[in-house]
């Protein structure tokens, strides 16, 4: 949470900075700042309450500053005010942070600094401690004080009396850098500076970094000076941008035929799977003896899709844990048990730690990962990345299809490794997993008759998933789709348990969305949906079926394409998305930014 970039060099820094952090506004939204040295050598503050156009019209026309930081923030410690914002300042230091300094109540009673703090944050303790300990020389100061702090930090520091350089420090909260041709940048990531450079490098732990027009300077933490690996991205800053589209999330559903593409098409080799250039061994598949999911939000819901299809076609059991919950559920993992976990960003630490946890037990992690060097992805003994490319809006859409489409390639892969498919039905399968994109473009075009549909939904207080088996899991992620941006209460049930309690809460004009894909249990499902309807519901129903015309069975029938049942949720998650969507800004809110979110959850 949280978006921080630094800029030094020869560029007016405003607009740099500005600009960098509307890219990184999808970590927090709530307030926005930048400090800067001008030219008197005095820092100056600017911050507001709000989003960083709020900041924008507040800032000076005129600066012409070369060097300075800002801050993007989603609020732990203290509420939404000017005073909680970052920059904080302390004496001569001027500080923004990522993270959560978890001692920073002792902190304040050991370096008695409760008289220089005026806002509720944990990061003025920083910046009143950097500043208590610093006698002229940064690196020293922060030597001193990384080690004092326990939790989770990015910091990128001004000191008063050191003009036109910035400091920074990292543990666990990510922070990617460059020196370029315009100067040094730093920030949470890439997408920041994306449109000065395409070459990064990740900041290490525990490593301090001095950044000046001139270049960066990286050190450990005995002063020892370290090269910087440099890594490049293939995308570029459009990958960025919203594109004609007008919402990051509008333009990132389209994207999902072209990441699904890049996701599939180089793991395929004589039509089967194959993870060479991957660097995974079919070793690590060879006496697997279960699996365990590990993730957060929608990358445990496509946790719970793999599940359902690796244990129905395999026969392997497989298990889904909410990673916040997984490391106090005693997991029971072995040696032969094989940990998948799953994340976009890479960086969400509740996975984090469910990984860490899982390395005590088994050399079989695997993690499936979009942001490539995130630290999942550096800390797992495998990854796979999805190509899905930058996925900015809060609301993940096609991290999700792609996440299903690497479960599918993996299931592939264990079954022929551990003899439980042939040859022939793998190539099949990898033929059909082909044919995906090109039914997403189908679906795509279908996109304003959904939009038409969702009118009926906004004024709704609740709305009901339902489906059975594939389209169940499925339902989960349709629903926290429609909860997290349109506001609507939305709740998943397996279409059979709804009589069992939930159906106490269907009324008159309730919508519903009931899918009915999966042949073995389509005449149960439907029975499912004439209960509800009965009872008043407005059913909306995705099926394979040409046309629906009985009343006592849905309002209105989406057709979807005739696919392998397997694959139908690939269409279906396109359809539940656009709904979402239109629902979101039929009722007149910004769907990439929906309310008390962030895109990275990098707190417990
Ligand atoms: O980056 P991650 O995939 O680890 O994020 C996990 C969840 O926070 C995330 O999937 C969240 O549920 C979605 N942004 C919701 O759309």
């Amino acid at each position: 949470m949280c978006g921080i970039i630094g800029f030094t060099g020869k560029k007016e820094a405003q607009d740099i900075l500005l600009d960098g952090l509307a890219s990184l506004e999808y970590r927090g939204y709530d307030s926005a700042g930048i400090s800067y040295f001008k030219d008197t050598g005095k820092i100056s503050i600017r911050k507001t309450v709000g989003k960083v156009a709020d900041l924008r019209a507040i800032c000076d026309d005129e600066n012409n500053s070369t060097c300075g930081i800002g801050h993007t923030r989603w609020a732990t410690h203290g509420g939404v005010t000017n005073a909680n914002a970052h920059p904080h300042k302390s004496g001569k230091v001027s500080l923004i942070h990522n993270g959560i300094i978890e001692n920073y109540h002792e902190l304040v009673e050991t370096y008695d600094l409760k008289d220089q703090l005026i806002s509720e944050t944990d990061t003025e303790v920083a910046a009143a401690l950097f500043n208590k300990l610093y006698d002229g020389n940064p690196e020293a100061a922060i030597q001193k004080a990384v080690k004092l702090f326990r939790g989770s930090f990015a910091f990128c520091i001004l000191f008063k009396d050191q003009p036109g350089t910035i400091y920074a420090v990292r543990n666990v909260s990510p922070m990617v850098a460059t020196y370029c041709e315009d100067g040094s940048f730093i920030a949470s990531d890439l997408t920041a500076f994306i449109a000065y450079s395409k070459r990064y490098f990740i900041v290490p732990e525990y490593h301090i970094l001095t950044l000046t027009e001139k270049g960066i300077v990286l050190k450990d933490l005995e002063g020892k000076e370290v090269t910087p690996e440099y890594l490049e991205v293939s995308w570029d800053v459009t990958a960025a941008q919203k594109e004609g589209y007008p919402h990051y999330m509008l333009k990132e559903i389209h994207e999902q035929p072209a990441a699904l593409t890049r996701t599939i098409a180089p793991r395929i080799k004589d039509q089967l799977p194959d993870f060479s250039e991957d660097n995974i061994p079919d070793s690590l598949f060879e006496h697997c003896t279960d699996i365990t999911i590990v993730a957060c939000g929608t990358a445990m819901y496509a946790g719970t899709v793999g599940r359902t299809f690796i244990q129905s076609t395999l026969h392997l059991p497989v298990t889904v844990s909410i990673a916040s919950e997984f490391r106090y559920e005693e997991p029971v993992i072995t040696e032969n048990s094989m940990v998948i976990v799953v994340s976009q960003s890479g960086e969400t630490i509740d996975t984090l730690e469910a990984l860490r946890l899982a390395k005590k037990y088994t050399k079989k992690t695997l993690a499936i990962v979009n942001v490539k060097g995130s630290t999942i992805a550096r800390e797992s003994n495998y990854v796979l990345y999805t190509h899905a490319g930058p996925e900015i809006a809060v609301a993940s859409t096609k991290a999700y299809t792609v996440q299903i489409a690497s479960f599918y390639l993996l299931a592939c892969k264990l079954g022929l490794v551990l003899g439980r498919i042939d040859e022939k039905s793998a190539r099949e399968f990898i033929g059909m997993l082909q044919k995906t994109p090109d039914s997403i473009e189908t679906i795509l075009k279908q996109a304003e008759s959904v939009e038409h549909l969702t009118k009926r939904m906004i004024h709704a207080q609740d709305a009901f998933f339902i489906g059975r088996g594939l389209d169940y899991t499925l339902s989960m992620e349709g629903a926290l789709k429609l909860k997290e941006i349109s506001y609507i209460h939305a709740e998943a049930y397996a279409a059979g348990e709804l009589k069992h309690g939930t159906i106490a809460l269907i009324s008159e004009g309730v919508p519903v969305i009931a899918v009915a894909t999966q042949k073995h249990v389509y005449s149960k499902v439907i029975s499912n949906i004439r209960e509800v309807k009965a009872r008043g519901a407005y059913v909306i129903l995705l099926s394979k079926d040409e046309k629906i015309t009985d009343k006592s069975i849905c309002n209105v029938h989406i057709r979807l394409p005739e696919t392998p049942d397997a694959f139908t949720i690939f269409d279906s998650v396109v359809i539940f998305q656009l709904i979402a969507y239109y629902a979101s800004i039929g009722k007149g809110f910004n769907p990439d930014q929906p309310r008390n979110l962030a895109k990275s959850v990098t707190v417990e």
